[in-house]
């Protein structure tokens, strides 16, 4: 297969271009595109064969359910038994953006789309080329994020490429991604909304809009022996070829212990690398030193760090350390692609007292 990439500028869309798009989408095939958290992979969500061959194009185990992505509130209805009012308030603060919210499914949605499972993934996307692109796709977009499974979320174009090409018929590049992690998830069917996924719209955002929210126990407790609810949060994910480790601590021990261990991984032959703030980048002695944006930036962390991890494949990188971030807020969802990047291996520096 040939995948062909097209070009749109969110404040110029070509029409003619978009209905092509979207005609792939209803003759069964697959398109990537743009939103503002990072790429899709793309298939019309109504169709279970739409759903097999995403898929198959990641890599991915069948039972991980796809997020169906739509362009206006109404088709919400199509989609579920019932909306209740936590989702019609959710809508409302959030929609379109970075929320996608779990609800009991409609017969219409297909097994295969929902991996089995009797509820549905719905977002409705902020990006003005997702929007236009899904209207033109017939208005139901199933879309997992467009990257190889195992592999970082792509935030450029060129990255699905990568991972994507002759897999798929068509990328829409929409140049850079403004969130660059994946969006929050919150689960409806319980009586309690329950955050499974952290993401930009953090838990005091949903919190403002709907009172009483949980989070998923396996995103507080590192050592939580229950299994996270959304099946796609189970999988080793996020992680780059090197081995990567994440230090935690006072800002000069954390270079001092870092640099330690670049010395130790030099000594075994291997090629180093850290992820750096700002403000210590340049007193780190690694191979490649990355800087990921300033230590109290958490949009701009968010926004390079997967672009980060990949690069460090390219750069064949066998041991990669990390400084650590805030949790608090958006830092939540950052830590915790972060830890998953890292397969959970952290130290943390003690204090002296
Ligand atoms: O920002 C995003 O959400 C991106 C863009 C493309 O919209 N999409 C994305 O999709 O990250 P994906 O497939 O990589 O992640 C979807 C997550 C998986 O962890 C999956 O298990 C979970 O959503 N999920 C989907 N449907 C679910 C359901 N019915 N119940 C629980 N979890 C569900
Ligand atoms: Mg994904």
């Amino acid at each position: 297969m040939r995948t062909l990439v097209i070009t749109q500028d969110e404040n110029r869309i070509d029409e003619q271009e978009i209905a092509r798009a979207g005609k792939i989408i209803l003759n069964g095939g697959l398109v990537a595109f743009p939103t503002e958290t990072v790429y899709g992979l793309g298939g019309d969500g109504l169709n279970p064969d739409s759903a097999r061959k995403i898929y198959e194009a990641k890599g991915r185990p069948s039972d991980n359910p796809l997020i169906v992505h739509i362009y206006r509130m109404e088709d919400l209805e199509i989609l579920v038994k019932e909306i209740p009012e936590s989702a019609r308030k959710l809508a409302e603060a959030f929609w379109p953006g970075p929320l996608t919210m779990i609800l009991p499914k409609d017969d219409l949605v297909p097994d295969e789309t929902t991996g089995g499972l009797d509820t549905v993934a719905v977002r409705m996307p902020s990006h003005k080329v997702a929007l236009a692109f899904i209207k033109a796709a017939g208005g139901f977009v199933a879309a997992p994020s467009a990257n190889l499974s195992g592999k970082p979320s792509p935030t450029l174009a060129k990255y699905v490429l990568e991972d994507m090409d002759g897999r798929i018929d068509m990328i829409i590049d929409g140049g850079d991604i403004a969130i660059g992690l994946e969006s929050t998830i919150v689960d409806l069917t319980g009586d309690v909304p329950m955050i499974l996924r952290p993401g930009y719209i953090t838990l005091d955002m949903l919190k403002d809009v709907l009172g009483e929210v949980t989070m998923d126990p396996t995103l507080l407790d590192d050592d939580c022996k229950e299994r996270p609810k959304a099946p796609g949060m189970r999988y080793r994910h996020y992680a780059p070829k090197g081995d990567m480790l994440i230090i935690e601590g006072e800002p000069d021990k954390v270079v001092k212990e870092i640099n330690m261990l670049v010395e130790e991984s030099r000594q075994k032959g291997y090629k180093t690398g850290v992820i750096a703030t700002a403000e210590n980048a340049d007193k780190y002695r690694a191979d490649v030193v990355k800087v990921v944006g300033n230590r109290n930036d958490d949009t701009a962390i968010a926004a390079s760090l997967y672009r980060i991890l990949r690069e460090f494949d390219d750069e064949e990188a066998d041991a990669i350390y990390s400084e650590s971030f805030a949790t608090d807020g958006f830092g939540h969802a950052i830590m915790n692609r972060l830890l998953k990047a890292a397969g959970h291996k952290y130290i943390k520096i003690q204090e002296e007292v």
